[in-house]
């Protein structure tokens, strides 16, 4: 898979790629994700990207140009399953829509910052949009690297068996059973019985009952949904 973010705050995004799963996933050649400056393609010498509002109001709204320079550039030089801009009102990111993007060949997404962006970009760009939750972020940066997790961790060969992401809450519409390790006893509180006796079967059911109670308790709407 490849991954292009378009984003006037690059450096935001260096860290969360930088460890962990998704390093080792770019180590393995599993996914190449690559920052694209929106600066470089600034409409003048002071590198100005984006103007004020029509209409009035308050907040500053990036520019038509740059973005569909660097769109144009990428563009020609692959096509994109989904171009995808990170927005407070797009459709909110969950299990199965990560598991729809991580089919995908090459995704492009545009990360918005202060008002948002022109709305002719969306109409002349964007097949997705997408928000992380419902609240309002400064920009699409955090967003990004959230759907980027999401989707790279489910990437064929970049999770090892024992930590499949088969197991994860939400896959199945369940949360995830409660885990320990050792010790198998801290402070009076022991590590429930069935996990030590080593009775797989019996250990997988109790695992589903545990799945299922908790997501009754915390989460109904996914059971109902
Ligand atoms: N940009 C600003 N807020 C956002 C959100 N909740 N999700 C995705 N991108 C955003």
């Amino acid at each position: 898979m490849r991954i292009d973010i378009v984003t006037c705050q690059p450096d935001l995004l260096i860290s969360p790629f930088a460890h962990s799963i998704v390093k080792r996933a770019q180590d393995k050649g599993l996914v190449e994700i690559k920052l694209h400056d929106l600066r470089r393609y600034a409409i003048n010498k002071h590198g100005q990207i984006d103007d004020y509002v029509f209409g009035g109001g308050a907040g500053m709204v990036l520019r038509v140009e740059p973005i569909a320079a660097c769109f144009d550039a990428l563009l020609a030089e692959r096509s994109y399953d989904a171009i995808i801009y990170l927005t407070p009102d797009g459709e909110t990111l969950r299990q199965p829509l990560a598991n729809r993007l991580s089919l995908a060949g090459n995704l492009l997404l545009l990360c918005g910052h202060y008002k948002g962006v022109d709305e002719r970009i969306r109409q002349a760009y964007i097949t997705h949009e997408i928000s992380i939750g419902d609240y309002v972020l400064s920009g699409g940066e955090m967003g990004a690297a959230v759907l980027v997790d999401a989707v790279v961790r489910l990437l064929p060969g970049v999770l090892g068996n024992e930590e499949s992401a088969l197991s994860d809450s939400f896959q199945d519409n369940l949360l995830a059973p409660p885990v320990y390790t050792r010790p198998a006893e801290w402070r009076g509180l022991p590590v429930p019985e069935i996990l030590l006796s080593g009775n797989t079967p019996k250990i997988d059911v109790w695992r589903h009952d545990q799945a299922l109670e908790r997501t009754q308790l915390r989460r109904p709407d996914l059971l109902n949904g």
